[in-house]
């Protein structure tokens, strides 16, 4: 009997899965003879034997610029994910799985290397928006967010302009600014913050200040979902921590605003945060070939029996990662590249 694959899509969705579903099919099939087998909605799938077969045909090649999965995704808690070991092996022996693509961010990998660590061979495909997965030089769907908080800034820089407004711009990137920095370099923002660098807003004050003194009307500050205050500068309220674990964030550019309204003589201040509109729609060409690549790449490391590794790309090539290598830490914005943006600022 052929090979048999199975894959899914776990985490936040982002564009450039479909690519990398549709990567994973056509190099199954063409190459290998193999057979793949979609889990439906994340880990679930594979917990219930939630499955769908795919076939090489006509729909597989039309989800190239699709957004979302046509999988569907979802998130589960390691502990009960873990408590299922028994319910997963079941389904892989059901469909007579050779060996498991888990296609997501940190969490999944985290996920794929414990199914590794009881006897399942894996080959992981990193994504997140954020591009913080580490060792590897992108993920795809950050490109596609960039392209569109871009977009969002080019729309705000008229209307801050209109209305001589400061207009800060919440992106998404919890531990890692990458969407903050690019698109804000991107769209000519006059201030970006975050997560690596605790922000001060008596300093953010006096640099908006300043470039009022110059003659300017307005400003635009990028902040990111997960930048904090340093130590003592400011109260920032607590949204506690969600069920998988991640911290609930309180809406980090609306509580800057405020406390900058004061310092800055009541000037209007007004926020937009773009939220899930920078994870959804479909994939720049950039994200396109990069999943495509990491499908087709995965498949080849499955079909040469090269288990506990993550496909990644580094210097425009595809490599394989250990499992351990993509996990654990996220790949922060270095300092340099701050600086450069900061070197803009004002
Ligand atoms: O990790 C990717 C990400 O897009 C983060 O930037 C964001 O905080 C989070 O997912 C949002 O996830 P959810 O879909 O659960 O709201």
């Amino acid at each position: 009997m052929g090979l048999r694959i199975g894959v899914l899509t776990a985490g936040g969705d982002c564009p450039g899965l479909n690519a990398v579903i549709r990567g994973v099919v056509r190099t199954a099939n063409s190459c290998y003879d193999a057979t793949v087998v979609g889990f439906q909605d994340g880990w679930n799938g594979l917990v219930n034997n939630l499955r769908v077969q795919l076939y090489d045909n006509e729909s597989i090649d039309k989800i190239l610029g699709q957004g979302g999965t046509i999988l569907g995704t979802g998130r589960m808690n390691p502990y009960e994910l873990e408590s299922r070991l028994d319910d997963i092996k079941a389904t892989l022996a059901d469909n007579e799985i050779d060996a498991v693509i888990p296609i997501g961010g940190d969490g999944t990998l985290r996920g794929g290397r414990w199914l590794m660590e009881n006897g399942i061979n894996v080959v992981g495909v990193p994504k997140t928006i954020d591009n913080d997965v580490a060792n590897t030089d992108y993920t795809f769907g950050f490109d596609t967010a960039v392209s569109i908080a871009t977009d969002a800034i080019d729309r705000l820089h008229t209307t801050a302009e209109s209305h001589q407004r400061v207009m800060l711009v919440e992106v998404m990137g919890r531990n890692a600014g990458w969407i903050a920095l690019q698109a804000g370099m991107a769209g000519g923002a006059h201030m970006v913050v975050i997560p690596e660098v605790p922000f001060d807003v008596n300093h953010i004050a006096k640099l908006m200040e300043r470039r009022f003194q110059m003659g300017e009307s307005y400003a635009i500050c990028v902040v990111a979902e997960g930048a904090l205050p340093k130590e003592g500068t400011m109260e920032m309220r607590s949204g506690g921590i969600d069920k998988f674990g991640h911290e609930i964030y309180t809406g980090v550019a609306q509580q800057l605003g405020d406390e900058l309204r004061s310092r800055l003589n009541d000037r209007d201040i007004r926020t937009t945060v773009l939220g899930h509109i920078q994870r959804g729609g479909t994939p720049t060409a950039f994200d396109r070939v990069l999943g495509t690549r990491f499908g087709v790449n995965a498949v080849h490391a499955v079909a040469e029996g090269d288990f506990g590794k993550v496909v990644a790309v580094r210097n425009d090539r595809i490599e394989r990662i250990s499992l351990d290598d993509a996990v654990g830490h996220s790949k922060k914005v270095p300092m340099d590249r701050y600086k450069e943006m900061e070197a803009l600022f004002g």
